[in-house]
């Protein structure tokens, strides 16, 4: 975490922020239970309600906000979409034919509770549920029907084959070989990266942004995104199972990151060249935004 008085005033907005989009995941979890069986939508909300980071959503607000959006509780609930496709992933990335996870946001993961046939049909029904709810947002703030179908397809890029499914998939495919440089750099721009990078381009394109800003946020995300990686394969490494609230595994499951293709040394250097390269990104973005500026900076100095 940063330190001083410009640590202190990230951890107040980041509080302030994680407040803002908890409240948006409560309205869906209310929303869910009433659409699904309990079955279902208990460990739905079980894994949604859990104390993650909300780093895209906050991210999406923020690109929202850069691109002269009005903030409203609307933009929170369209944010949020990303946030229930992120949930997802975790529910999914956890069960035993995965990353076989016991603990995720220090406690339990959602098939130590539930049992893996509910979580893996929970995770499948958050699915359709995360652009219903970025439908049900767009609803109330954009009249453009052509650029809201283009926001709720932008996430579902971002989630499936091309992005965050396909990437997973290559995780598992490349366990126990090592990948080239380049085929690293892409599993983790699809795992983790595009969703990342969606966050900001939907916030972008939800104010109308013209095409030039939202190419910025686009390289700017894409920077962020395997910056954000890289340090997660560094925490794995480096950190404990009590400041992370998840099991260090990687080496474990012979998962290809960069801390196994370039040492911890190695990594941390790339993941500080990926994020001096999104702040090159953001410094092309012509608006006087500090926040953006510290997330980055953040993604970096953070200890889970
Ligand atoms: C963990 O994501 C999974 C990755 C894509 C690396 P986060 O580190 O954002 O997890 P939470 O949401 O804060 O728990
Ligand atoms: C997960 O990467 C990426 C996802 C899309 C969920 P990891 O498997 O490294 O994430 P953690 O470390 O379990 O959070
Ligand atoms: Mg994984
Ligand atoms: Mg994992
Ligand atoms: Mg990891």
């Amino acid at each position: 975490m940063l330190t001083g008085r410009i640590g202190s005033d990230l951890e107040g907005f980041l509080a302030a922020e994680k407040n803002k989009v908890h409240n948006s995941l409560f309205r869906f979890s209310e929303w869910i239970k009433k659409e699904l069986p309990a079955r279902v939508s208990r460990p739905i909300c079980y894994s949604v309600m859990g104390e993650g980071k909300r780093l895209r959503p906050i991210l999406c607000v923020m690109a929202y906000r850069v691109s002269g959006g009005r903030l409203s509780p609307d933009i929170y609930d369209l944010a949020a979409s990303v946030e229930l496709i992120h949930s997802y992933s975790l529910m999914h990335d956890d069960l035993p034919c995965m990353d076989d996870a016991d603990l995720r946001r220090g406690r339990a993961t959602p098939h130590r509770v539930y049992g893996e046939e509910d979580v893996l049909q929970a995770g499948a029904f958050l699915i359709p549920a995360a652009s219903l709810w970025a439908a049900r947002a767009l609803k109330k703030f954009l009249s453009n029907g052509p650029l809201k179908r283009k926001i709720v397809r932008k996430l579902n890029t971002a989630a499936g084959a091309c992005g965050m499914v396909g990437g997973q998939y290559l995780d598992l495919l490349s366990e126990g070989e090592i990948l080239a440089p380049k085929q690293l750099e892409n599993l983790h721009r699809m795992k983790t990266g595009a969703l990342l990078k969606t966050s900001l381009t939907m916030g972008g394109m939800a104010a109308n942004a013209e095409q030039e800003l939202l190419d910025n946020l686009e390289e700017f995300g894409h920077w962020l995104g395997l910056a954000f990686q890289i340090k997660d394969d560094l925490l794995d490494a480096t950190s404990s199972t009590e400041n992370l609230g998840k099991i260090p595994s990687d080496k474990i499951h012979s998962k290809n990151t960069y801390v196994s293709l370039y040492g911890v040394e190695g990594a941390s250097m790339m993941a500080e060249e990926m994020k001096n390269k999104a702040l090159d990104s953001l410094s092309r973005i012509d608006v006087d935004d500090k926040w953006l500026t510290l997330l980055t900076e953040y993604v970096l100095d953070r200890k889970k």
